[in-house]
């Protein structure tokens, strides 16, 4: 089968197309043809092992000291089941499915185990709009529900509210019922409102910090503030959420514990199969849409990640992958408009 690899890390060029063994389901697994799959900012952290502070020793024994220890990058899909291992009941061929995997779906054909991230993807989805769920919605849900204790009537303020994690945070909490300022680029306005934002700040000319206004949560998505910024912005009992591992946020998280006041709270997207049913039964509802900025081959995955670097688009880049041996002619810039 072909395959994203990359036998070293650093810029999108570490990125490239090779024939490689197909793998097979074991006991437990579901063998899943790839159909979609998102280049997310943790892609490409894994890609040019971008582990700031802290996170940099921990990130390089998990994901390879000096290479890559998972060749074939990629941790979100969507694709159709084309065959099980032994003792799997709830997975059958050609159900189509969504998740999430620690790496390799950035290829023709991956390997799950049925008991992880995994479900079947709602029926009003296609590949390319599922996949593009599950990286922002479980972390939100995992952020806002879990560690932020988010309670209806609440005021939460997202930033970064147009990004990957954001635009699903949007969604949810003001699905849980809360009253929700988005703070990001002008341009993202629209789409932010669209999403459920009441109101809305522009990070380039408002410091949410300075408009005299509480909120119970606030949700740092892109860690663009930290807490002792937001602190003053935060009611007495509110939390701040980061996705972000420093040693500035472990002494604030362990301070807040023990005194009155704010709490700085650290949250990770571990996911499980639970998370994700939830998260399937919210697309179901129509309560949690993905927007997709970009198509781009997984022939042409460097592109993808380019353009995800490039920054400036609102909504996922998303590898499709039953394009993979479609390789067309012309400059990489030709072929990279032609994919969005
Ligand atoms: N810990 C975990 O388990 C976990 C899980 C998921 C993600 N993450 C991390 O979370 C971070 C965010 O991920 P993402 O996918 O949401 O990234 P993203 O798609 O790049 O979104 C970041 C957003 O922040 C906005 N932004 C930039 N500066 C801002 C400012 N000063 N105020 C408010 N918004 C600002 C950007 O807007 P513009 O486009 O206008 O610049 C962009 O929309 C990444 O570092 C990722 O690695 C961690």
């Amino acid at each position: 089968m072909q395959a994203a690899v990359q036998t070293l890390f650093g810029a999108p060029e570490v990125l490239q197309m090779r024939d490689v063994e197909a793998p097979v389901a074991g006991e437990g697994e579901l063998l899943v043809r790839v159909h979609a799959s998102p280049v997310t900012q943790g892609d490409r952290r894994l890609r040019a092992a971008d582990f700031p502070g802290i996170s940099w020793l921990p990130g390089r024994l998990m994901f390879g000291l000096f290479r890559p220890k998972n060749r074939t990058p990629g941790t979100m899909f969507a694709g159709r089941v084309e065959a099980i291992g032994e003792g799997v009941s709830r997975f059958a061929v050609g159900d189509d499915v969504f998740g999430s995997t620690g790496h390799s779906a950035q290829a023709e054909l991956l390997v799950v185990s049925a008991d992880s991230p995994v479900a079947h993807m709602p029926d009003n989805f296609d590949y390319e709009e599922a996949a593009a769920v599950p990286y922002g919605a479980v972390t939100a849900l995992l952020l806002l529900r879990e560690v932020g204790r988010i309670q209806a009537g609440q005021r939460v303020l997202i930033l970064g509210a147009a990004g990957g994690v954001g635009r699903f945070a949007v969604q949810l909490a003001k699905h849980l019922g809360a009253e929700v300022t988005g703070v990001c680029s002008r341009r993202s306005f629209e789409l932010v409102r669209d999403l459920g934002a009441a109101h809305l700040i522009d990070y380039a000319t408002e410091d949410f910090t300075g408009n005299g206004e509480q909120y119970d949560i606030v949700f740092d998505t892109g860690d663009v503030s930290g807490f002792s910024a937001a602190r003053g912005s935060l009611t007495s009992t509110g939390r701040y959420l980061s996705l972000h591992l420093s040693l500035r946020i472990l002494v604030q998280m362990l301070t807040t514990s023990v005194l009155r006041g704010p709490r700085a709270l650290i949250g990770f997207a571990f996911g499980t199969q639970e998370h994700l049913n939830e998260v399937r039964d919210l697309m179901q509802q129509g309560v949690l849409r993905p927007v997709i900025a970009a198509r781009v081959p997984l022939g042409r995955i460097a592109d993808a990640h380019r353009l995800l670097e490039a920054g400036q688009t609102d909504g996922a880049v998303i590898v499709t992958v039953e394009r993979a041996k479609l390789r067309q002619a012309g400059s990489p810039a030709r072929q990279l408009a032609a994919a969005v």
